[in-house]
């Protein structure tokens, strides 16, 4: 907090008005404007792009200069000296878990990964092809039918025990939403393996097979899960937390996240790049496709470029584009015919005068497509991993918002309606 102030004048009122400006530890000043309602105004800001919802300590976000950090500590070296649990003990509990604390964490983890059999029924419920992103986003809704011995979301014991279920039990739910679909059995999560090991026995194992998990390919899956844990206030992250302000509980409230995520502007880009990069399907056909997203009369744009916040290289693009490389040499892939028309795009983004001007870097979802793609998993549980790896960035903001004190979200509008009018008869109209 600081003593600066903020003057207003409104052409019209006599007066003019103060208000308060606050810092943060980095980052832009923000003006408090709570006090204008009661003079008569509202602020209007439609898509947030200059409103700060809330005060948060978990991540910190420089879009200019292509910075990320969970509790302070960058991106980059998240990923490359943690591993997806550790970073979500941090998301958590805001600090870095001590050996014991982390041997702890990853046992009760591992405890909570099975799912209730009554779930098993209630997936297969559902149409063999439905899209996993629907299955999951009821699965996750009905898990509220199951955990009423700790859903008093004032309380941080119940609050806790909610988030270790969630962590551990959305891969389970994202593998059983695979299995549904190619018609396997499920497969029960195993104690000995790790989060991401587990993952990938749960995709790709069958009970006629041993476990048998590639080591590269789980180590890609954890950088998978680790760079999608959490970023600030997106739509998703800012919908749990408006879901979580009128006191619903967790599993409601990540279900509504999860719906969030699914569009094609958010999480659902990740499905939307290797679709689109099908529908190019010659390097021949880039320049009439990129054609079409400079052209203002036409919707289409380049999936997996662009970002509302990063105005620079997207700092977890550039560990996934590594990732990238390193499971592709692993895989020996090289002759997808998606790769060039990707490395193409690539270069076009970051030469070509309106992707410069307009500041559209590849973002994380260019490469985690490919990479998600060379492992073997289906386009369309693109999206379900992401939502697997920002489960704990929602539910570590769900439980900082009910720890620090909340009042309910409650938007207000400019409205451009009708004013109070006569209702006329019906042989009138
Ligand atoms: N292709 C072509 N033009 C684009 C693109 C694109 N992918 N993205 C933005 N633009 C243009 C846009 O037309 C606009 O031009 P103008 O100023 O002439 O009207 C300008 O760039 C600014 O775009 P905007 O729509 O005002 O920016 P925004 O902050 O509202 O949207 C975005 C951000 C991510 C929704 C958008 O860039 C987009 O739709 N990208 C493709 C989808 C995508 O990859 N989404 C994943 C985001 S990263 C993962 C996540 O956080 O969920």
């Amino acid at each position: 907090m600081t003593d600066k102030k903020a003057q207003l004048t409104v052409e019209g009122l006599n007066e003019t008005l103060e208000l308060p400006v606050y810092s943060g530890t980095v980052g832009p000043d923000v003006i408090d404007v709570r006090g204008l309602v009661s003079k008569g105004f509202f602020t209007y800001d439609p898509g947030f792009v200059s409103t700060a919802s809330c005060e948060s300590k978990i991540t910190f976000i420089d879009g200019d200069l292509g910075v990320l950090l969970h509790r302070g500590y960058p991106i980059e070296t998240l990923a490359e000296k943690s591993e997806y649990l550790e970073t979500c003990y941090l998301l958590l509990h805001g600090e870095l878990p001590t050996q014991a604390q982390y041997e702890e964490f990853k046992h009760v983890i591992t405890h909570h990964t099975m799912v209730n059999e009554s779930i098993a029924r209630f997936l297969t419920g559902f149409h063999y092809d439905s899209h996993p992103m629907a299955m999951l986003c009821g699965v996750v809704g009905a898990l509220s039918a199951f955990y009423h011995d700790s859903m008093d979301v004032s309380n941080p014991q119940h609050r806790m025990i909610s988030a270790h279920r969630l962590i551990a039990k959305m891969p389970t739910l994202a593998a059983m939403c695979y299995k549904h679909r190619v018609g396997q059995p499920f497969m029960y999560p195993q104690n000995n393996m790790s989060y991401s090991e587990n993952f990938l026995h749960m995709m790709f194992g069958t009970p006629c097979d041993p476990p048998n998990v590639n080591p590269v390919l789980a180590r890609a899956m954890d950088r998978i899960f680790l760079l999608h844990a959490d970023h600030e206030q997106n739509a998703s992250t800012s919908t749990v937390r408006l879901a979580g302000s009128s006191g619903a509980n967790p599993f409601a409230c990540i279900a509504a996240g999860i719906a969030t995520l699914w569009g094609p502007a958010h999480g659902g880009a990740n499905e939307a790049v290797l679709d689109m990069l099908e529908e190019i399907g010659d390097v021949s056909n880039i320049d009439k496709f990129v054609a079409k997203a400079k052209d203002k009369n036409d919707p289409f744009r380049l999936m997996g470029f662009g970002h509302r916040v990063y105005k620079n290289f997207d700092p977890r693009a550039k560990v996934m584009k590594q990732t990238c490389d390193e499971v592709l040499a692993e895989l020996g892939i090289d002759n997808d015919p998606l790769l060039p028309i990707a490395k193409r795009l690539e270069q076009i983004a970051l030469e070509d005068p309106y992707f410069i001007e307009k500041k559209l870097y590849p973002n994380v979802d260019f490469y985690s497509g490919i990479i998600m793609k060379a492992i073997g998993i289906p386009t369309e549980m693109f999206t379900v991993i992401f939502a697997t790896g920002r489960t704990v960035g929602w539910i570590s903001h769900w439980h900082e918002m009910l720890s620090e004190g909340y009042k309910i979200g409650r938007p207000r509008q400019l409205y451009k309606g009708y004013p109070s009018r006569e209702f006329p008869s019906r042989e009138s109209r």
